[in-house]
Parts: structure tokens; C-alpha cells; sequence
């Protein structure tokens, strides 16, 4: 039987563009060497007044335009960020009462850049034993607050940005059927041995300070190449699907370079996978969401097709999970 079931998509993007050369202006790089290594051209900055609740209240409403239907009748909240607009209380309650669906569940979780990951399979899990019918699970950043600006080593790498999912509870009856959509199965992991290789240098408990990210970048791709593989094959050994029937990857989007490694480890042709690095950059725990989003919007990812999502970040976490559209 397949889980909870995806209605629509929506996803949100500051209005101001920072390119490679604006950044060159700023730190000694180029957009040669950005575009080479990460195959990054531009991110999204968020400007005065935009934050992770607004992006993501923004994308929330798209999603439920999408799935048509009323905010009224979302019972369930769960927002990924790293970023959230204030130590507590959670941004999804921010969300929650500016769509005015007060009284459900809301509440952030933090899982970086598998953020979303962990988001979905939380509200699925929820929805199966009858928490709430319907969900919003949104990915929400604004990494553009905790970069460090004259570091060039991380803050060519990410962006701002939300994607949301309308997701409803399994109907028994529908989802027995062979073929019907839904989450047909997720695998999340987490290692936090692996913690000094991306983290936030600051943080309510430690430094009374927000931080700025740091990353040994090298060995983080390494990493992720590996554990992402992994865990696309665990995914797949739970279910029936072969790697070949997978229509479309939904992948975190860190890095053109992780992104085809590891399609390419796996046998999955890189016309297969979604790519929105070049456009957004790095946003974290919206990079996934934005990107299904992108897919479906541009008529690339339709009902029927089966998807894979997948991510991995600091902690070390990652996930991936296999959807029927
Ligand atoms: O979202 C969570 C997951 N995050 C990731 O998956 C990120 C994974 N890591 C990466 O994507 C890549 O490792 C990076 C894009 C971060 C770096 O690419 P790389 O090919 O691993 O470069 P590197 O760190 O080995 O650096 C190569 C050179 C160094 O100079 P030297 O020591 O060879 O003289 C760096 O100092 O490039 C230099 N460099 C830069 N040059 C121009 C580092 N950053 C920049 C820059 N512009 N922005």
C-alpha cells in the first residue's frame, strides 16, 4: 500500500539575483571558477522584510492553489529550515497563522539540507496514523544570514528559497491499487561523527551567536557521492521498482558535479535528473522541494511518474525517498 499522497506543488524565490560576477566584485573569485567547480550561475538573495516564514508562507500558497484546496483544511505543519526567523518559537507557526489555519500541529524541524527529506517522511508517518488528513510540508531558507561574506569557500555556494507539498493522508482503498500515487518508501540516516565537516560556528547554547557556516568542502562531496548512492539503492531494495523505471531524481541541489557522480554511480541517465543548482544554487532544505516543484511546472515530471528524492547535509544527514507522482 502506498503512503501519503502528493496534491500540489509551490515553491518562492526573492525577487533580487546575485550573479558569479557580482560576487567576483566582492571576494577573489570568478564565474569561471564557480561555474567549473559547482555549476552555479546565480542564487536568489532574500532583500528587507523577506525571511523563512514569508518564503515560506509564499510557497505554501502556491502548493495549495496548486492542489486546489483550502488552507482551512490543513491540520499539519511541518516546516525544514536551518534558518528559521527566531530561535522559537517554531517558523511553522508563523505559516500556520498567516494562512489562518490556526489549531493543527506546526513545528520546524532541523536537518539542513535533508531537511525536507526528513519533513516529509515526519507528516507522512503523521498522516498514516491519523495525526492530521492533510498536510503542508514545506523546505525554507534564508542561508544568505548565515554566510560569512569574505569567505569564499562557502557563500558562492548557496542561495535563498522555499518549496512546499499539499500532502493528504493514504485513502485505504485508492492506495491498494497497483500504480496509485503516493510515498512508496523512504530511508533517512544520520551520522553525527561527521558533524565538524558542515556546521554552523554559533548557535543559542554555545555562543549566544547565530554562526556562520563552515564546510571542509572536499570531503563532504566525497561523502555524499557515497552515502547517496547508498541510500537510492536502500530505497529501491524496499519496493518492487528497478533503478531503471525511475522516471525523474529530485536531488538536493549542492553541486552539478555530486549531482552526475552519482547518477552516474547508480546507472541513471543524467536526462533524468532534475537540475536547478545552476539557478538557485545551494538552498538547503528547499533545494528539493523548489526543484520538484520546477519540474512539475515546466510539465517535465507528470502524474503517474515515479520519483526519486534525495538529499544529504550536515550532521551528516541524508535520505531519499521514492514517490509515486
Ligand atoms: O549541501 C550540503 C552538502 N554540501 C555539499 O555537498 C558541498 C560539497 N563540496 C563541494 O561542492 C565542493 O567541494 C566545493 C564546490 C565546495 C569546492 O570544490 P572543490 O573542487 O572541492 O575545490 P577545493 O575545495 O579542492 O578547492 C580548490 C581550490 C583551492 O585553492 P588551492 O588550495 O588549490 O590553491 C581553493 O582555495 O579552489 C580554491 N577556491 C576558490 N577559488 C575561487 C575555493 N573556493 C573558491 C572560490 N573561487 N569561490
Amino acid at each position: 500500500m502506498s503512503g501519503s499522497r502528493i496534491l500540489g506543488t509551490g515553491s518562492a524565490l526573492p525577487a533580487r539575483i546575485v550573479t558569479n560576477a557580482e560576487l567576483a566584485e566582492t571576494v577573489e573569485t570568478s564565474d569561471e571558477w564557480i561555474v567549473e567547480r559547482t555549476g552555479i550561475r546565480q542564487r536568489h538573495v532574500a532583500g528587507e522584510g523577506e525571511t523563512t516564514a514569508t518564503l515560506a508562507t509564499a510557497a505554501a500558497r502556491a502548493a495549495l492553489a496548486d492542489a486546489g484546496v483550502d488552507a482551512s483544511s490543513i491540520g499539519l505543519i511541518v516546516l525544514a529550515t536551518a534558518t528559521p526567523d527566531n530561535t522559537f518559537p517554531a517558523s511553522a507557526t508563523k505559516v500556520q497563522d498567516t494562512l489562518g489555519c490556526n489549531g493543527g500541529i506546526a513545528f520546524d524541524v532541523a536537518a539542513v539540507c535533508s531537511g525536507f527529506l526528513y519533513a516529509l517522511s515526519i507528516a507522512d508517518s503523521m498522516l498514516r496514523t491519523g495525526m492530521a488528513k492533510r498536510a503542508l510540508v514545506i523546505g525554507a531558507e534564508t542561508f544568505s544570514r548565515i554566510l560569512d561574506w569574505e569567505d569564499r569557500t562557502t557563500c558562492v555556494l548557496f542561495g535563498d528559497g522555499a518549496g512546499a507539498v499539499v500532502l493528504e493522508a493514504p485513502n485505504a482503498e485508492a492506495s491498494a491499487s497497483k500504480d496509485a500515487p503516493g510515498i512508496l518508501a523512504t530511508r533517512l540516516h544520520a551520522d553525527g561523527a561527521q558533524h565538524d565537516l558542515l556546521y554552523v560556528d554559533g548557535g543559542p547554547s554555545t555562543t549566544q551567536t547565530v554562526g556562520h557556516v563552515r564546510m571542509r568542502g572536499q570531503e563532504v562531496f566525497r561523502h555524499a557521492v557515497v552515502n547517496l548512492a547508498d541510500v537510492l539503492k536502500e530505497v529501491l531494495e524496499g519496493t518492487d521498482v528497478s533503478v531503471d523505471q525511475i522516471d525523474w531524481v529530485v536531488p538536493h541541489q549542492a553541486n552539478k558535479r555530486i549531482l552526475d557522480a552519482t547518477a552516474r554511480k547508480l546507472g541513471i541517465s543524467p536526462d533524468k535528473v532534475v537540475v536547478t543548482v545552476n539557478q538557485h544554487a545551494n538552498t538547503s532544505a528547499a533545494s528539493v522541494p523548489l526543484a520538484l516543484d520546477v519540474a512539475r511546472k515546466d510539465g517535465r515530471i507528470k502524474a503517474g511518474d515515479l520519483v526519486m528524492l534525495e538529499a544529504m547535509g550536515g550532521g551528516f544527514t541524508w535520505g531519499a525517498s521514492l514517490i509515486r507522482m
